[in-house]
């Protein structure tokens, strides 16, 4: 069976995923890159990085996926969609190596780029998107890479099978939050929290199966 996660998604004490606003020169507004210091540091990241209990969660991120999904404020700043030559953040060869795709009310053609990674860009919802993703992703799972709005409405839909937080101990005040129409998510998930010695708190959300 080939699961939707999500894994890395890092959130201030308060729930937000991001700062505001969004820019070219800041993509995390006011966030900047504190909401992933904790990553910058880890061998996963940086092969001079730390292989601790930080490290351990984040490479899950690369294990196992066949696709991801993203939203279009994850893809580009605000405005990309007016830019013919905007191919996303990552230049030619992105970390994905997957079709990734990309949710936007404004789609346009495919993006093959190098290293195996295709952005295929999709005006719909949570369900067919997966259903496409899973398609693409030839038996493996789907990843949800963000941003909040996009976790958040998988979420609702009840499309997420294991999700991977990270709460950082700051507090933003304001953003995009993930937690807002979310109430009692813990009746579907088992909660489980591992406290780093970097400071950040993970948090393991994994859907309990029908008994
Ligand atoms: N904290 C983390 O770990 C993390 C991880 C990933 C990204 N981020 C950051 O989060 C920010 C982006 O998050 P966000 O919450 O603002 O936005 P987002 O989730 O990336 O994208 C939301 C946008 O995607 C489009 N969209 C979403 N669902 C759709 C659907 N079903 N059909 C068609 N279009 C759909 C809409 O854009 P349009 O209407 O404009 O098409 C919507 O406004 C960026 O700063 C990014 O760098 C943070």
């Amino acid at each position: 069976m080939s699961l939707a996660r999500i894994h890395n998604m890092s959130i201030s004490l308060d729930g937000f995923g991001t700062g505001e606003p969004q820019s070219l020169e800041a993509p995390f507004g006011h966030a900047g890159e504190r909401l992933h210091e904790w990553m910058f540091a880890t061998r996963f990241w940086d092969a001079g990085g730390i292989a601790g209990v930080d490290n351990a969660f984040a490479e899950r991120h690369g294990q196992g996926f066949g696709a991801e999904i993203m939203g279009a404020n994850k893809f580009g700043p605000p405005g990309w969609q007016d830019d013919p030559d905007w191919r996303g953040w990552w230049g030619p060869n992105p970390p994905f190596h997957t079709p990734t795709f990309v949710l936007t009310h404004r789609p346009r053609p495919p993006m093959e780029m190098e290293g195996g990674t295709t952005f295929h860009f999709l005006d719909a919802s949570p369900a067919d998107a997966l259903a496409a993703a899973r398609d693409a992703a030839d038996g493996k799972d789907v990843r949800i890479g963000g941003g909040p709005t996009v976790v958040r409405d998988f979420v609702a839909a009840g499309l997420v099978d294991h999700m991977h937080l990270v709460q950082v101990p700051i507090v933003l005040g304001r953003g995009v939050r993930i937690w807002d129409g979310l109430e009692a998510l813990e009746d579907a998930y088992d909660v489980e929290t591992v406290s780093s010695p970097s400071g950040v708190t993970h948090l393991t959300f994994t859907r309990r199966t029908a008994a």
